[in-house]
């Protein structure tokens, strides 16, 4: 790649400030830790490069609050012999999801419905400035896994099974969030995990995925080299094996491939607990640049990769590789310059411009399976019974990473609930049956069901915890086979964060709608029920007939045509 005169004064910067550097303040920046494992103090002692907030105790309880909280950790920084300053990471998946109010937008995997670019750009812009407005600079995300089996935990953190797609989304989303990385309202982005998180054998997260190389260029390189391409900050390394080998200590994929023949001049981060769980310096040398030595990991990888450098398991170049390429990244998000964050934004967290774009993304990511006799788009004076514990409780219809890691399954600040959103458009009688056990009579049943909130190993399907199935739980089901054997016309609102073995289900219901986790502007739903909006959605997944699809490593898929799913990918009805 040329270099021009900009790249090459910041070249400049970078080596003339890290040949000031003394060794433990290189590694110092390689490391990344949770803002309440440290004292203020350890801040700079430790010559710390990174904090992150994940799960826990929260900075505070306002946006100012975390401001402040950072700012604090910032001067302790801005304190040291180099002034270095932090990078403050978080979680920000679909909105600024750690904070309390934030605006929360569809998962990716309803994003992946829209397939509209433009919308997820502004998507991630606007999810960059409500991060910024509470004190953060960098976001793990987007999630650019291309999800091979439905019983994976995550597929909902992905687009879609489509690579095209993917690359598509991936390039709208860098570009939103990271915009000019230097403007204090955009935020340095990650894509993640690197590489083959989403193609494990059987779905298990950080299992091993047994891809040929030709078939990791084919289906999982392309959005990556679309980030690259897009100057994306930083790449996650993947929990899972390929090869055999950790994807943490995976030399020929990290640096030979990504960083070298890809052209990556950003930050390889490590997951969590990435040092410890996956070799120690094995994974320094392998290419990760700055470790999430976070839960009791700090102090022993610091000790270690200092030993290690002096007795020469890990070579100086390394550290001063990985030194550079977050001093890079400091320099490019202007933070030497302009380390805090602008209080002004504070007041734009969950404004209603930032829900409208999150309503739209609402309603263009439905995807219409089935719309019997055009039942859909309801009259607004039909009689209406609402079904179901999801149909009003913003915490179930926005799945995991929702305030907290694992999500809420209760109402949470600022959002909307599906049964609202009714109530708001209807002009006749709403009826409200939680649990499926009253006995109304009605025009027509809108049933909303799905799948809790889970997160990550959690969400998995027949994996150690396999609290999770492909088909909709009995009380669901019996939520719908009450209101269709009452021959009442019935609608099924499926919130989700994948497709699901639903054959059954779609069949008893007249009209059968994939919402995915439409987070926190439930009232979309009702604008497209009631036809002020059409359905544009269009699966960015293959839809499921059975649960004997799943028998092998994949479910039904794009590459795999040996299974016939019931609607193929880029399904959907419209009005
Ligand atoms: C988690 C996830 C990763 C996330 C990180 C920090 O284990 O795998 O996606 O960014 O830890 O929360």
């Amino acid at each position: 790649m040329s270099k021009t005169k900009t790249d090459m004064i910041l070249e400049q910067k970078v080596n003339a400030l890290l040949a000031k550097m003394t060794l433990e303040e290189k590694i110092g920046q390689m490391t990344q830790v949770r803002h309440f494992e440290i004292t203020k103090e350890e801040v700079s002692s430790k010559f710390l490069g990174s904090i992150i907030h994940t799960e826990g105790p929260t900075p505070g309880e306002t946006a100012t609050d975390w401001q402040l909280k950072f700012i604090e950790l910032q001067k302790q920084a801005l304190s040291t012999r180099l002034a270095i300053p932090l990078l403050f990471g978080v979680d920000a998946v679909h909105g600024q999801n750690t904070f309390n109010g934030a605006t929360i937008f569809p998962h990716n995997i309803g994003l992946g419905a829209t397939k509209n670019p433009e919308l997820v750009e502004k998507i991630a812009s606007i999810t960059a400035l409500e991060s910024q407005a509470t004190g953060f600079n960098w976001v793990f995300s987007p999630c650019v896994a291309i999800p091979f089996n439905e019983k994976w935990g995550r597929v909902y953190e992905a687009f879609s099974e489509s690579t095209e797609l993917t690359t598509a989304l991936t390039k709208a989303s860098v570009k939103g969030h990271q915009g000019v990385l230097s403007d204090p309202h955009t935020v340095m982005a990650t894509a993640k995990h690197f590489i083959g998180d989403g193609a494990t054998d059987n779905g298990t997260e950080g299992g091993h995925t047994t891809l040929s190389a030709e078939d990791v260029s084919k289906y999982l390189l392309p959005p990556y080299q679309a980030a690259v391409d897009l100057g994306v900050g930083a790449v996650m390394a993947s929990f899972n094996t390929l090869d055999g080998i950790s994807m943490h200590a995976h030399k020929a994929l990290i640096t030979d491939t990504l960083k070298i023949s890809m052209g990556f001049d950003g930050i390889v981060v490590s997951d969590w607990k990435g040092y410890s769980r996956f070799g120690e310096t094995d994974i320094i040398n392998a290419g990760i640049d700055m470790v999430m030595a976070v839960d009791g990991d700090l102090d022993t990888y610091q000790k270690g990769l200092k030993e290690a450098v002096g007795n020469g398991i890990v070579d100086q170049q390394r550290i001063d590789d990985a030194t550079k390429r977050i001093l890079r990244q400091k320099f490019r998000l202007g933070l030497f310059d302009n380390p805090f964050p602008d209080s002004a934004l504070i007041e734009k967290i969950g404004c209603a411009d930032h829900r409208n774009m999150a309503r739209q993304a609402v309603r263009e990511s439905l995807v219409l399976l089935k719309n019997k006799d055009n039942l859909l788009p309801l009259k607004k004076d039909s009689k209406i019974v609402v079904v179901g514990e999801f149909a009003e409780n913003t915490g179930l219809q926005s799945g995991g990473w929702t305030v907290h890691w694992q999500g809420m399954t209760e109402d949470y600040r600022g959002a909307i609930s599906i049964l609202n959103g009714i109530q708001q458009l209807a002009t006749n009688e709403i009826l409200y049956d939680i649990d499926g056990t009253k006995n109304y009579d009605a025009d027509v049943a809108i049933v909303v069901v799905g799948e809790t909130p889970y997160a990550e190993f959690f969400g998995d399907i027949g994996g150690e915890i396999n609290a999770y199935q492909l088909t909709l739980r009995q009380e669901h089901q019996n939520y719908i086979n009450k209101y269709a054997e009452k021959g009442i016309p019935t609608v099924t609102i499926l919130i989700s964060g994948r497709p699901m073995v639903t054959t059954t289900q779609i069949e008893q219901s007249d009209a059968f709608v994939a919402a995915w986790l439409p987070g926190s502007e439930g009232d979309g739903i009702a604008q497209v029920l009631f036809g002020d909006y059409d359905f544009k959605g269009r699966l960015p997944h293959s839809w499921p007939k059975s649960v004997q699809d799943y028998q092998g490593k994949y479910g039904p898929n794009l590459w795999d045509n040996s299974l016939e799913p019931l609607f193929p990918f880029g399904y959907g009805l419209s009005y």
